[in-house]
Order: C-alpha cells, then sequence, then structure tokens
C-alpha cells in the first residue's frame, strides 16, 4: 500500500513528481524516492521519512522522465536501503503489492550473479527486468512479470522510456498535452490533469511525452476508454467515498488478500509467517497463550481465543490491556500483543509486563517499526495499508486473517488439524476475501435497515460463541460512530440481566449464522422476540428457517462455520456507518477519540 507515481514530457520531473508525492502523504508512509533521466544517465535520491525531508537533499536535477515513490513498507524495514527505488544496471523500479515468490527469484537471481542490497521483494523484480532486458522494455517488462506470482502496479525506468503495469493493485494513467503521468492514486496527478486511464489487471502501458501505448501480457496493442474525473481533491482522497471508513470497508477484500499473500498454499495445506520465530515443531510445548489488547484489537484476540482453543487445543486468556498490568498472574508462555497502531500506550505496558515473567512475545501489528514490533521477540505484521477513519475497521478484518493464519499454524503443530481439514479450510480462506465483495455489493439493503433504526436510543448487537465477539465489535463500532448507546452480548447472558432491558424500543441485531450454536441462538431470538424487540438477523444466506423468527434478515454467503465471522463483521460495520450517517455523525473522527491512544 505504498503511492507510485511517474512523469514523461515537456516540463522538468522533479518539481512534479515531488509536489504528486506529496499529494499522497495524506495517508502516511515512511520512506520515499525518485529517478530521474537527467539527459544522460538515471538519478536516484531516496530516503527515510517524509517527501520534504528527501526534497530537501536535492540536487538540480534537470530531466523530463521519472518516477518516484513513497513507502509504506511490508519486507524490510523502513530505511534508505529498503526504500524505491530499486535499481539493477539502467532499470529502476517502483512496485506497490507483495511478490509472493521473491524469495526463490532472489536465490535464482543471486545464482546468476546478481547482488542484492535490500531485504525487499521489489529489488528481485528490478534485477529480473535486467536479466531480461534486450534493447526493448516493454518485451522485458512482459518476460519479468511472467515469472512473478503476486500483486503488483510498477513503474519502470529505463533510459527515457517509461513502463508501467499491474495486478490486483490500482494504477492509472493520467493524460495530458505533450505530458502524461502514473500514478497509483487519483489524487497524485489530478493538479495536472482530469483525464484519466485506468488499467486492468495484466496490463502493460508505454508512456511517451506524446503518446500512451497498451499492451495485454502477449504484447497484442489494447484499445482503452478514457474517463473524465469531476472529483474534487478531498473525494479523489477517498476514492469517491463520503468517508475514509466506506473506502476501508471497500479496502477489505484487499487488505485481506495481502494478509494471506505468500503465506499459504492451500495445494501443500502449509502455511508461513515472515516474521514468526517459532517453528512448527516448537509449538507442541506451548500448552497457554495470553492475548494482550485494546477495543477492536482486543475484541479480535477473543474471536482469536475461540479459534485457538477450536483449532489447536490450546487454552487462552484474553486479557484487555489497560487491566493486565494490575492483575498479578503469570501469563501463558506465549503472550500475544495485538495492536493495528503498534503504539497503544496500556498494550505496550502489558506486554513489557508480561515479558517479566519469561516466556515469548510476539506482536500483531500493521506498523513496521512501530514500538510494539521492537518490544516483542517476533512480530507478524497484517499488511491492511494506512487506516486513516479512527474507527478500526480493515484493520479488523486483517487481525482476523492473522489469527485465523496463526491458529491453524498452531493445530498443524500440535497434530490436531488433518492435512486434509487444513487444505479444505485454506481454500476456504482464500474465498473469503470474494465473499466480503458480495456483502458489499447489497449494502443498499443494509442501509435500509440502518435508516429504520437510526432514531433509537439502545441497540442490542447479540451472538454465541464465534459470533460473540463480532457482538461486542458491532457495538464498539456503532456506539464510537452514531453515539448510540449499543450492547454487545453473549446471547445466553441475556436472561442473566439485561433481558430487562429489552422492550419494542430496542432493536437487536442477532448474528445467527449457522453452527454449533444456531439452534441455542434461535432460542435467543425467541426470547427477545417474547419482549417484542425488532429483531435483524445476520444469517447464511442458504438458511431457510430464520425468517420465521425475525423481522429482516441480512445475509452472508455460506462458509465454513468458522470462518463467517469475517462475513459478519462486515454487516455490522456497514449498520454502523449507516446509522451514523443518517444520524449527521462526523464519521471519520468521532468526538473524545483518537487514532492512536499513548496515553494510560
Ligand atoms: O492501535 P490499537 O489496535 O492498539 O488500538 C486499540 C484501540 O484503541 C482501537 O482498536 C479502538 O478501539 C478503535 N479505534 C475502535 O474502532
Amino acid at each position: 500500500m505504498c503511492g507510485i507515481v511517474g512523469y514523461s514530457g515537456i516540463r522538468q520531473a522533479v518539481p512534479i513528481l515531488i509536489d504528486s508525492l506529496k499529494r499522497l502523504e495524506y495517508r502516511g508512509y515512511d520512506s520515499a524516492g525518485i529517478a530521474v533521466f537527467n539527459e544522460s544517465n538515471v538519478e536516484v535520491y531516496k530516503d527515510k521519512g517524509k517527501i520534504v525531508d528527501l526534497e530537501k537533499t536535492l540536487p538540480n536535477i534537470p530531466g523530463n522522465v521519472g518516477i518516484g515513490h513513497t513507502r509504506w513498507a511490508t519486507h524490510g524495514r523502513p530505511n534508505k536501503i529498503n526504500a524505491h527505488p530499486h535499481t539493477s544496471g539502467n532499470i529502476s523500479v517502483v512496485h506497490n503489492g507483495i511478490i509472493e515468490n521473491y524469495q526463490q527469484l532472489r536465490e535464482k537471481l543471486i545464482r546468476s550473479g546478481y547482488q542484492f542490497s535490500s531485504e525487499t521483494d521489489t529489488e528481485a523484480l528490478a534485477h529480473l527486468i535486467n536479466n531480461y532486458y534486450k534493447n526493448d522494455l516493454v518485451d522485458a517488462v512482459i518476460l519479468a512479470l511472467n515469472d512473478i506470482k503476486g500483486s503488483y502496479a510498477i513503474a519502470v525506468l529505463c533510459g527515457n522510456e517509461l513502463v508501467a503495469a499491474r495486478k490486483d493493485s490500482p494504477l492509472v494513467i493520467g493524460i495530458g498535452e505533450n505530458e502524461n503521468f502514473i500514478a497509483s492514486d487519483i489524487p497524485a496527478i489530478l493538479k495536472y490533469t482530469r483525464k484519466m486511464i485506468f488499467l486492468d489487471d495484466m496490463e502493460i502501458a508505454y508512456v511517451a511525452p506524446d503518446k500512451v501505448s497498451f499492451f495485454d501480457t502477449g504484447k497484442k496493442p489494447i484499445e482503452k476508454t478514457m474517463k473524465l474525473i469531476e472529483w474534487d481533491l478531498e473525494a479523489a482522497e477517498k476514492s469517491g467515498y463520503e468517508h475514509f471508513m466506506l473506502k476501508e470497508i471497500h479496502e477489505q477484500p484487499k487488505a485481506l488478500h495481502e494478509t494471506f499473500a505468500g503465506r499459504i498454499s492451500e495445494l501443500e495445506g502449509t502455511i508461513a509467517f515472515d516474521g514468526l520465530n517459532l517453528k512448527e515443531e516448537q509449538v507442541k510445548d506451548i500448552n497457554r497463550i495470553s492475548i494482550i489488547a485494546c477495543g477492536t484489537s482486543y475484541n479480535a484476540g477473543l474471536l482469536g481465543k475461540y479459534l485457538f482453543e477450536q483449532l489447536a487445543g490450546i487454552h487462552v486468556d484474553v486479557e484487555i490491556a489497560s487491566e493486565f498490568r494490575y492483575s498479578h498472574s503469570s501469563p501463558g508462555s506465549l503472550v500475544i500483543g495485538i495492536s493495528q497502531s503498534g503504539e497503544t500506550a496500556d498494550t505496550l505496558a502489558a506486554l513489557r509486563e508480561a515479558k517479566t515473567f519469561g516466556g515469548r512475545s510476539l506482536a500483531i501489528t500493521n506498523i513496521m517499526g512501530s514500538t510494539i514490533t521492537r518490544d516483542a521477540d517476533s512480530c507478524i505484521y497484517m499488511r491492511s495499508g494506512p487506516e486513516i477513519g479512527v474507527a478500526a475497521t480493515k484493520t479488523f478484518m486483517s487481525q482476523l486473517g492473522v489469527l485465523y493464519l496463526l491458529a491453524l499454524y498452531f493445530g498443524k503443530g500440535k497434530g490436531k488439524i488433518s492435512s486434509d481439514r487444513m487444505k479444505r479450510m485454506l481454500v476456504s480462506l482464500r474465498k473469503v476475501p470474494a465473499q466480503i465483495t458480495r456483502i458489499l455489493s447489497n449494502k443498499e439493503l443494509i442501509k435500509k435497515y440502518a435508516g429504520i433504526y437510526s432514531s433509537s436510543s439502545d441497540i442490542f448487537f447479540i451472538g454465541r460463541t464465534l459470533n460473540y465477539p463480532i457482538a461486542l465489535e458491532g457495538a464498539l463500532k456503532l456506539k464510537e460512530i452514531s453515539y448510540i448507546h449499543a450492547e454487545g452480548y453473549a446471547a445466553g447472558e441475556l436472561k442473566h440481566g439485561p433481558l430487562a432491558l429489552i422492550t419494542k424500543n430496542t432493536p437487536v441485531i442477532a448474528i445467527a449464522t449457522k453452527g454449533l450454536t444456531y439452534d441455542k441462538m434461535v432460542n435467543n431470538i425467541k426470547e427477545v422476540k417474547a419482549r417484542e424487540a425488532p429483531v435483524i438477523a445476520i444469517a447464511d444466506e442458504k438458511d431457510s428457517e430464520i425468517e420465521k423468527y425475525v423481522d429482516a434478515v441480512i445475509r452472508v454467503p455460506a462458509t465454513d462455520d468458522i470462518l463467517s465471522p469475517m462475513l459478519s463483521t462486515v454487516v455490522v460495520q456497514l449498520l454502523s456507518y449507516y446509522t451514523a450517517k443518517a444520524r449527521n455523525c462526523p464519521i471519520d473522527q468521532p468526538r473524545n477519540l483518537a487514532k492512536s491512544v499513548t496515553v494510560e
């Protein structure tokens, strides 16, 4: 989730590249770089830090063709060496996405005599293109892309020639007068042109000042249609969505895809984590895990508890970080701290406390180089990309993605999961991003129900077992952005007190996907219906029974029971979003809250 820009035209390239990169910085980045053809060769400048810091170090570089990049680290720390562009001979490359087979490519290229200086996957791509280059840049890029598994948006500079390509990562070509542009995001180049051509997967663009030619991967020319972008800059930053939260809800299929990228082999039934220094055999010795987190990350941890217990047979305690510090009880032999920001003071303090008991620690975070990555013994990155809305959405989804993989990995290490079940689960997991896309296409119905109940003063979310953490997350999301009092409850617990609050004015969102406790959940729904509460059920698309008991049903695609919480999550997020919108709330910046809570 980095930013790419490119320019080929009659103006000086450097000011345009720097200005365009600055327009991507609102998403938050850690390093930047440019490569410019200076009339005789390509000059590369890059560094850790903000674009203004890079700008200050730049000499006057004449030249009308160049590429630029802002990096949001996924492979390798944020530092100067890992910053893009990466070069090999005359080839310079900027890249967004993840090359899943970069280790194999790296080893092969080293055997052919290439030397690597960075920890990135992108450097392998630069060497690969150089390896194939025989005076035709498009040919070399096509041959290199044939060898690559994974996702990419790239811009490649060789002399004064500029080529772009994409797969599963956005890239747009801006059309000007005697100048053309490349960008990963429209806001980067909106100041220069409103005429845009969107690259589709497996398409390549050759970008010259007076012409852009498009090809498929067989080098067959393609006709593309130009679109006129009418958004203002603010709308463009949100890709046309009204709020960052809605944009980020829609980014979940991609976020999850990146979370899984390079970590799953469905064919072999294996899972591999780059940052986890715990081999499958070592997992055998872990009999108790403690998960420490706050807010949404806590809710993810609670689902993690069910997953580790069901899939790996390991007992898990989930602790609210701000409470754990004072509990004086010894944690499990593995402590997992979950924090999207990696800077939450309560989580950091609790993790440090837990480490004083000995034992291993593992961080699950979205931010490379954040404090939690330095405090924990090992770290797994969520790879959600930058999240701007205060309400956590896509980072929650990626946390769940990591926890599913981790629980399966432990299940295999403990001998609790057969190879067949593992393969089936991995195949089903891979389908989840597309299933989320289907739910998103049904959002008008969710918006309608949100509108009906948006004037309520109290709303309950109920679920059992795996759906209970999602009920908690639904209630947290709703209260955070709509200011409606909301409770997330384990449905079986209602009768022990909260049922007294249920009336015809208390809508209940019942997460009732199929699974172990479905019948009991139906009984709980009957309990609230008997108190005249309006009930919306979140249920499987194949469930023809549920509509007999509730006022409305929102369907999610049928999947392996254990995976359905990821799908229900999207529904509770959208319900919360549209409720807050109907109430005209400041969704991206709710009152009294901050994205990263760095005080205890
Ligand atoms: O950065 P973290 O994951 O450690 O943040 C923890 C909570 O502050 C956070 O999840 C908060 O609850 C969310 N903004 C809720 O949407």
